[in-house]
């Protein structure tokens, strides 16, 4: 499990991509390197005083974790953003929001978990690879629990995504394109077979959804609801991409059917 060297790590990357995508990546990582985009900081986080701005690729975000060759950047998702997608899988609930927990897989800094605390979750956890953003992320929490939210349960751990601690109650994940199908397979691989041990469905928000067609496989799985949220103005100056809407799937994995023996 340990991290792998530049040359494994360039040997995977022919494995993976071959000779001509590495050639590329290995072209735009020594560009960024020498030519960092400037980000600006966030209006977040001047508003609140906490601190979730910033573009992190990969490289910068070792743990030691063999995944960490599968982590596609830190960049926390636009408020604005994130609050629409809320809003729209709030409208698929038949029950109570009280009774769900939020689980960010790759919380990154943590911004995502202090938007949830504005909904009446019964719990928020972050889930973080990264030892140096997960000890940001709880330095952001100590500071925004100084002033009251509807939810005050948060938690943030330092553990990879295929570890995290799943509740067997009513439960979303989001995952805002935090890693590569290297992840992403095995992670639904997992769901589905908690699904079926379950009585309670998984729900999934999905958002910039770039390994969606993994997703749309799963067998069983259904698409509640897919879009585009426009970002504030505000949002796109702070944006390191140009970004002018935030992308989003949101799925959902039903339980074991009722009568159906577990295996
Ligand atoms: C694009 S950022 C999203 C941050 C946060 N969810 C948000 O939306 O503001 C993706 C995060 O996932 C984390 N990550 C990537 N692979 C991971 C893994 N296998 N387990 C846990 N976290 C992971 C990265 O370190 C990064 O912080």
């Amino acid at each position: 499990m340990g991290t792998s060297s530049p040359v494994q790590r360039f040997g995977n990357a022919l494995r993976t991509h071959g000779p001509w995508r590495t050639v590329r990546i290995l072209g735009k990582r020594l560009h960024r390197e020498f030519f960092p985009a400037p980000v600006p900081t966030h209006p977040f986080d001047l508003e609140h005083g906490v601190d979730t701005s910033g573009l992190l690729f990969a490289e910068h975000l070792a743990s030691g974790h063999a995944h960490d060759d599968h982590i596609n950047a830190y960049w926390g998702t636009a408020p604005s953003g994130f609050r629409g997608i809320l809003e729209q899988w709030q409208q698929t609930l038949a029950g109570s929001i009280q009774d769900y927990t939020f689980l960010d897989i790759g919380c990154g800094k943590g911004r995502v978990l202090m938007l949830a605390s504005d909904a009446p979750f019964q719990r928020i956890v972050g889930v973080e690879l990264s030892p140096a953003l997960t000890a940001i992320a709880e330095s952001n929490m100590a500071k925004w629990s100084s002033a009251p939210h509807r939810c005050s349960n948060i938690d943030v751990l330092n553990v990879d995504a295929l570890a995290a601690p799943i509740p067997d109650s009513p439960v979303v994940l989001y995952i805002y394109n935090s890693f590569n199908l290297y992840v992403m397979l095995p992670l639904l691989e997992r769901l589905q077979a908690l699904a079926l041990a379950r009585s309670t469905p998984i729900d999934l928000i999905y958002a910039t959804p770039q390994q969606a067609p993994l997703v749309d496989a799963v067998p069983g799985i259904a698409l509640l609801a897919a879009g585009s949220i426009p970002l504030t103005p505000e949002d796109r100056t702070a944006c390191a991409f140009s970004t002018t809407h935030l992308d989003y799937r949101i799925y959902r994995l039903p339980p074991r059917p009722k009568n159906s023996a577990h295996q």
